[in-house]
C-alpha cells in the first residue's frame, strides 16, 4: 500500500466536460492512479448539463484528457482501470431532476468521502450548493471544492460566499487556488521554516525588495468568454501572485495546522497598504498584448482573438508595486508581475538582499546577493553570491549556489497535491474566506479606479516583457526587474 493512500471516496466533479476537468483534473487524478495512492474504492462522476451516457463520457475523456498525459507516464493497464471509476450524470445547475439522481448514485456508499469540485463559473457556485443541501448532499461527510475566480470584485465574492456559507460550514469549504499546490511554493515553506539560516535575514535590515514574475507566453486562448470579463488582475493577481506574497512575507505559524498558516497570511494581507483611486495610476500597470513574434512565430494581437470584444481594455498585464506596513517589511517593496503572450514562460520569486554597506575591492561592482525560487518551468532554489575567481589577483565574480532542486524525480503537478489534500479533508492549502475577501479588498480600488478613470492599458507586442511604463516602476526606484535567470 502506498503511504499516502487516499480514503474511499465520491468526487464528482461539475463542469466535468469543461476545459479545467479535461487538461488538469482527470490527468492529475489517473497520475493519482499511477502513483498507487486512489483507494480501490474511488469513484469520479463527472457532471455538467450536456445527456450523455458513461460511454459517451469515457470516448471523450479518451479524446480529450488523454493527451494531457505524456507518452513516457502512460500505462495502459492503469489508465483502464482509471477508466472504471468514472461515471457521468446530466445536471443542469438550477434543477432539481440530476440532483436527485446523484443523490441516488451516492446513496450506494452513504459513509465515503463526498467532495463536490465546482469547477463552473463562479455564478453558480450558491445554486449548485443549493441544490446539493436541498437534496441532503450537504452533511458532515461533504465538502466543496470552488475554483477561482470566487466572484469578480469584493461585493461578488461575499454574495457567494454567503450562498455557499449558508450551505456548508467554513470546514467543508475548500477555496482552489493551484499555486499553493506547486511544489516549490511547499518548499518556500520548509526552505523558510526548517532552517535557522534564512529566517533571521527575512527582514527589511537585510532584504532590499522582492519581485514576483509569473510570465506565460501562451496568450488568452479559447477562454475569450471568461478572460475578457476578468483580466490578468482577477485570474492572476487577486489570487495566485497575492498568495506567494503572503507565503513570503507571513509570519512563521505556530504550526502547520490550516488555521495557524492561514491567520498568518491573513495578517499580511491586511497589512498591505492600500491603493485608492489616487494611487494606482503610480503603482499598478495594465498592459495588453497586441501583434508580435514568439519563437518565430508571428502572432495576433489580444483584440483579435477569437471572442475577445472588438476595442476590449481588458488587461492582459499587470504589474504593481506592493507594500505591507508592519515592522519586518517597512521600506520593503514588493514588485508583483504577470502576463500573456511574454517573451518566456517562467514564475519566479526573487528575494534580493541589501548591498554591502561598504566595497573594499575597488573599481569592482558588487551584485547584491539574490535568492531566487523558480516555480516553473523547471523548479529550483538558487542563492546568488559572489565568490573569488580562482588565479591571483581578486577578481569577484557571481556564483549561483543550488539549495534545492527535484534530483530528477518526478514531480507531482499542483492539482494531484490540492486534489488528494481535499479527499484527506486537509485545508492549510486551501483558501479561507477572511483570507481570499481580504485579496479581494486589496484589489478592487484598482478595479474601481480602472473602471472610472479614461484607463486605457499600455500596449506590448507579443514576445516582449510587457509595456514600458512596468520598467519605470522599478527604475524611478533605482533596480531592474531580474532578468530571466
Ligand atoms: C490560471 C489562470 O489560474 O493559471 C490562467 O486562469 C493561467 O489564465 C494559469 O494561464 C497559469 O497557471 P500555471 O500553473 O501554468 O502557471
Amino acid at each position: 500500500m502506498a503511504t499516502d493512500e487516499l480514503p474511499p471516496f465520491e468526487l464528482v466533479i461539475f463542469g466535468g466536460t469543461g476545459d479545467l476537468a479535461m487538461r488538469k483534473l482527470l490527468p492529475a487524478l489517473y497520475q493519482r492512479q499511477r502513483a498507487g495512492t486512489l483507494a480501490a474504492e474511488g469513484r469520479i462522476i463527472a457532471s455538467a448539463r450536456e445527456q450523455l451516457d458513461r460511454a459517451a463520457f469515457v470516448a471523450r475523456v479518451e479524446a480529450q484528457a488523454a493527451p494531457f498525459i505524456p507518452d513516457s507516464e502512460r500505462d495502459p493497464a492503469q489508465w483502464q482501470t482509471f477508466l472504471q471509476r468514472l461515471d457521468y450524470v446530466a445536471i443542469s445547475a438550477a434543477e432539481p431532476a440530476g440532483y436527485q439522481q446523484l443523490q441516488q448514485k451516492l446513496a450506494a456508499f452513504p459513509d465515503r468521502q463526498r467532495i463536490f469540485y465546482l469547477a463552473t463559473a463562479p455564478q453558480w457556485f450558491g445554486v449548485i450548493s443549493e441544490q446539493l443541501k436541498a437534496v441532503g448532499l450537504n452533511g458532515a461527510n461533504s465538502r466543496v471544492v470552488l475554483e477561482k475566480p470566487l466572484g469578480h470584485d469584493l461585493a461578488s465574492s461575499c454574495q457567494i460566499n454567503d450562498m455557499v456559507g449558508r450551505c456548508f460550514n467554513e470546514n467543508q469549504i475548500f477555496r482552489i487556488d493551484h499555486y499553493l499546490g506547486k511544489e516549490t511554493v511547499q518548499n518556500l515553506l520548509v526552505l523558510r521554516f526548517a532552517n535557522r539560516l534564512f529566517e533571521s535575514l527575512w527582514n527589511t535590515e537585510a532584504i532590499d525588495h522582492i519581485q514576483i514574475t509569473a510570465a506565460e507566453q501562451i496568450g488568452v486562448e479559447a477562454r475569450a468568454g471568461f478572460y475578457d470579463g476578468a483580466g490578468a488582475l482577477r485570474d492572476m493577481v487577486q489570487n495566485h501572485l497575492l498568495q506567494l506574497l503572503c507565503l513570503v512575507a507571513m509570519e512563521p505559524p505556530a504550526s502547520l495546522d490550516a488555521d495557524a498558516v492561514r491567520d498568518e497570511k491573513l495578517k499580511v494581507l491586511r497589512s498591505l497598504k492600500p491603493l485608492s483611486r489616487d494611487t494606482v495610476a503610480a503603482n499598478v500597470v495594465a498592459g495588453q498584448y497586441s501583434a508580435g513574434t514568439i519563437n518565430g512565430k508571428a502572432l495576433p494581437g489580444y483584440r483579435d482573438e477569437p471572442g475577445v470584444k472588438a476595442g476590449s481594455q481588458t488587461e492582459t498585464f499587470v504589474a504593481l508595486k506592493a507594500e505591507i506596513n508592519n515592522w519586518r517589511w517597512a521600506k520593503v517593496p514588493f514588485y508583483l508581475r504577470t502576463g500573456k503572450r511574454l517573451a518566456t514562460r517562467y514564475s519566479e520569486i526573487v528575494v534580493q538582499f541589501r548591498e554591502v554597506p561598504h566595497s573594499i575591492f575597488a573599481g569592482q561592482k558588487l551584485e547584491a546577493n539574490k535568492l531566487i525560487i523558480r516555480l516553473q518551468p523547471e523548479e529550483d532554489i538558487t542563492l546568488q553570491w559572489l565568490g573569488k575567481q580562482p588565479g591571483t589577483g581578486m577578481q569577484v565574480r557571481d556564483v549561483a549556489l543550488t539549495l534545492a532542486d527535484a534530483g530528477g524525480e518526478r514531480v507531482p503537478e499542483a492539482y494531484e497535491r490540492l486534489l488528494s489534500e481535499a479527499i484527506l479533508g486537509r485545508q492549510t492549502l486551501f483558501m479561507r474566506r477572511d483570507e481570499q475577501e481580504a485579496a479581494w479588498s486589496y484589489v478592487t480600488p484598482i478595479l474601481d479606479a480602472w473602471a472610472s478613470a479614461a484607463h486605457q492599458p499600455a500596449m506590448y507586442p507579443a514576445g516582449s516583457w510587457g509595456p514600458e511604463a512596468a520598467t519605470r516602476l522599478l527604475t524611478r526606484d533605482g533596480r531592474d526587474w531580474h532578468g530571466i535567470s
